[in-house]
This record gives structure tokens, C-alpha cells and sequence, in this order.
């Protein structure tokens, strides 16, 4: 394997996306910043993405939210890039489009807003 390189974030690594995206980093010898949501009981299984080939040492999972934009900074911090690829996905119309819509508008622009400054 090569050099070390990244860390890469990954928001809603989760999801279909962008726990294909974590797979590739790892193969491509990339450290990543995972986020997923909180799960305050920590009852979420994880394994699927933390026994990914390539995951040992190289792979920090943070917590955060849409809904509360700045909660992406520690995973960014330090980053040379970031996958965004978190989306709010509500089948179900449990909640008015605007706000799904609003949550997402927010959380990315807090999500650049980070890569700016960290
Ligand atoms: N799948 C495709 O073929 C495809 C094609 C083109 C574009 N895209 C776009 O790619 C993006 C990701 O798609 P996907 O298929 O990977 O969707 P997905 O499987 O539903 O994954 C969505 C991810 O976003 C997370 N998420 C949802 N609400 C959140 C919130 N409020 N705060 C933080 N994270 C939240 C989910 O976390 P939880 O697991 O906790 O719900 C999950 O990790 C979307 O914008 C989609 O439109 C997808």
C-alpha cells in the first residue's frame, strides 16, 4: 500500500453513497472522518463500515446533524476534503418539503462554512 493520504470527510456515511465512497477512500489508502447521526442509546451498528478492509487506524467516525450545522466542524477540522453527501430523505412526508429542503440548504452551508474556516 502507499503513502497515507487524506483525511477525507465523509457526511452520511450511513448511506448508500457515501459508504461506497468510504469503501473506495480506504482501498485508495485514504484516512476518513465518517459522519453519521447521533444515536444517543449507541444501539446503531456500525460494523459495516467500521470492518471495512483498509478501516483499521484509518478511520474516525464523528457525530452530527443537518439540522445543527456547525456539529460537522470536528469531523472536518484537519480534512484535506470533504464528500458531502448527507440528505435528509423523508418518503414518507413526514415534514413539509420547505423544511426538509431548509435542513438541507442549512446543514451544507454550515459544511462549507466549516471548510473555510477549518
Ligand atoms: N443513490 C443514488 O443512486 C443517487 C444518485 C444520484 C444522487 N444521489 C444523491 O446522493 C445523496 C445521497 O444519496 P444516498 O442514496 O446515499 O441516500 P441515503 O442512502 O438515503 O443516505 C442518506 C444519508 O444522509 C443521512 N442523513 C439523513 N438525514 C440527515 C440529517 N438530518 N443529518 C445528517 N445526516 C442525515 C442518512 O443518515 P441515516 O442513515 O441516519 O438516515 C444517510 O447516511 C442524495 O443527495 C441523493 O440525492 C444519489
Amino acid at each position: 500500500m502507499g503513502r497515507e493520504k487524506g483525511p477525507v470527510c465523509v457526511t452520511g456515511g450511513t448511506g448508500y453513497i457515501g459508504s461506497w465512497l468510504i469503501k473506495v477512500l480506504f482501498e485508495q489508502g485514504y484516512s476518513v472522518h465518517t459522519t453519521v447521526r447521533p444515536d444517543p442509546d449507541n444501539k446503531r451498528d456500525l460494523s459495516f463500515l467500521t470492518s471495512l478492509p483498509g478501516a483499521d487506524g484509518r478511520h474516525k467516525i464523528f457525530r452530527a446533524d443537518l439540522s445543527h450545522p456547525e456539529s460537522y466542524d470536528a469531523a472536518i477540522q484537519g480534512c484535506k476534503g470533504v464528500l458531502h453527501v448527507a440528505a435528509p430523505m423523508d418518503f414518507e412526508d413526514n415534514e413539509p418539503e420547505a423544511v426538509v429542503t431548509q435542513r438541507a440548504v442549512d446543514g451544507a452551508l454550515g459544511i462549507l462554512k466549516a471548510c473555510l474556516i477549518l
